[in-house]
């Protein structure tokens, strides 16, 4: 199957298009066993700025921009005071340190019945679990709160590391497609896959059982 995807702005990952969250799917602060997921702050702009300027991260999203100044980060962090990115936008930040090592974020599909998952971790904190940590905290919280049937994800075909990552939470492929890449100024291919609400609840009391 072939999707051709359209870009949308994001903090993570490749869309297809999407819509605001409605007001009240307003994000809550989640925490997991090494992670803080909170609304990213103005006090946030020089740690994002510092992690998203690197090609090896705004090569493998869809709207980040090639090089990222802190007044990029300044503009990403109101666009979300706002709402202009959905609610539901995350900096991803360590429990005990509160340091800022990436973001995430769902937003909705304009049928209504799913969201898109997004996600960047800075290069320093790559291959410790993190974004998986991040990805399955943010996922649990998108099919308790919203009425949704699925979850999508969607990574360059040459992204093993984020291709590891949806494993990792249980999607399935779905096809590949193109999408835009503003780092990079042209389409690359992407692969889409679906996590769907009984396949979740499905993991869930499977890891509950063991
Ligand atoms: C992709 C990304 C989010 C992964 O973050 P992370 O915190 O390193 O992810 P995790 O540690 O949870 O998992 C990464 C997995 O990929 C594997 N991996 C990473 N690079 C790999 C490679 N070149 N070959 C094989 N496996 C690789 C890791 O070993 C790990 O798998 P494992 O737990 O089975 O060992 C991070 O690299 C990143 O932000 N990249 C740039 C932006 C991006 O790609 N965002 C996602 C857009 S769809």
């Amino acid at each position: 199957m072939h999707t051709q995807l359209k870009e949308s702005q994001s903090q993570g990952g490749f869309r297809s298009e999407m819509r605001p969250l409605p007001q009240e799917l307003a994000s809550p602060i989640l925490v997991s066993e090494r992670l803080v997921l909170r609304a990213p702050e103005m006090a946030d702009t020089n740690a994002i700025a510092h992690l998203a300027n690197n090609m090896n991260v705004a090569a493998m999203v869809s709207r980040m921009p090639h090089p990222y100044t802190p007044r990029d980060a300044e503009n990403f962090v109101a666009r979300v005071s706002t709402g202009a990115m959905g609610k539901c936008v995350y900096a991803i930040t360590i429990a005990e340190t509160e340091t800022l090592i990436g973001a995430c974020g769902l937003e909705a599909h304009d049928s209504g019945r799913g969201l898109e998952l997004g996600y960047w971790i800075g290069e320093p904190y790559w291959n410790r679990g993190l974004a998986t940590e991040a990805a399955q905290t943010l996922i649990d919280f998108g099919f308790r709160h919203f009425d949704v049937d699925y979850i999508d994800a969607r990574a360059r075909v040459m992204n093993i590391g984020s291709r590891r990552v949806i494993q990792k939470c249980g999607f399935q492929f779905q096809g590949t497609g193109m999408a835009a890449s503003l780092a990079l100024g042209g389409m690359v291919a992407v692969e889409w896959f679906r996590l769907d609400r009984k396949t979740w609840g499905s993991l869930r009391n499977w890891g509950g059982a063991r």
